[in-house]
């Protein structure tokens, strides 16, 4: 009988620890899950001065990969604080930014003031509020990562091209997603991560062939003085056909 009190005690401690165990785990995790818009609102205040290597060489890759092109009227994808724009729009007559961000985008507009660029909050899983045949080149960088569908991407991206238009992507190249890389960024409270999608080689191939666009370049870019031979990004330029 002494026995089967203890083993009840016992039990009831066990299970008492186990409750508050658990309950400080949820709220630790329910704590840092935001939204990926509320990330990046939180992200813009250090976005532009964190280290951060895939900010700095999706940079310097895009200039290089895009120099040789001509363009007039540019759509960017997730333009963020502007970091890429203020180089497009040397090349340009007009560049239109789009970003869910309201804290990213204040950030590209204090950056850049000039009446030939617009910066248009939506989000990029609707329709874009833009017109149709706008650009002859859309760019995006470090942004389809946080979208899941890939095909309503380059379905829009076919509405706004002219046609031959160019679409230019660069993003964190998926092998380095399979060892584990995502966006994430140092808060108060800790290492916030952010949501992401894998999207395979294949994925993005298929998308653009399934919406009339033709490759015309894939490129993989590295760190300058890498720590293992993956590749940081993936780019790739796609045209649209008739
Ligand atoms: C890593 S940042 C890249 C910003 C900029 N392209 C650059 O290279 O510095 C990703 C950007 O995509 C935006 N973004 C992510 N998902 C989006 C969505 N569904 N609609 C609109 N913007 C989105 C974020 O707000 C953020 O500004």
């Amino acid at each position: 009988m002494f026995w089967l009190q203890i083993s009840e005690f016992t039990a009831a401690f066990v299970i008492l620890w186990l409750l508050v165990f658990l309950g400080g785990f949820i709220l630790l995790r329910s704590d840092n899950i935001v939204s990926i818009e509320e990330a990046y609102n939180l992200w813009a205040s250090q976005y532009d001065t964190n280290e951060n290597k895939t900010r700095d060489l999706d940079k310097s890759t895009t200039i290089a990969n895009l120099s040789k092109y001509d363009f007039e009227q540019v759509l960017e994808l997730g333009c963020g604080t502007g970091k890429n724009t203020e180089w497009l729009l040397q090349r340009s007559s007009q560049v239109v930014g789009l970003d869910f961000s309201e804290k990213m985008l204040q950030r590209a507009r204090t950056r850049i003031s000039d009446k030939r660029v617009r910066f248009v909050r939506t989000d990029l899983k609707k329709p874009w509020p833009i017109e149709d045949g706008f650009a002859d080149l859309l760019t995006s960088s470090l942004t389809l990562e946080h979208i899941a569908d890939l095909d309503f991407i380059f379905a829009q991206a076919r509405l706004k091209l002219r046609a031959k238009g160019l679409f230019y992507i660069s993003e964190l190249h998926p092998f380095k997603q399979y060892l584990g890389s995502k966006a994430r960024f140092e808060t108060e409270q800790g290492l916030q991560e952010l949501e992401v999608y894998t999207h395979h080689i294949s994925d993005y191939l298929k998308a653009a062939e399934q919406n009339g666009f033709s490759l015309l370049e894939l490129k993989e870019a590295f760190d300058e003085h890498p720590d293992s031979d993956v590749p940081r990004l993936i780019c790739f330029v796609f045209r649209r056909e008739a």
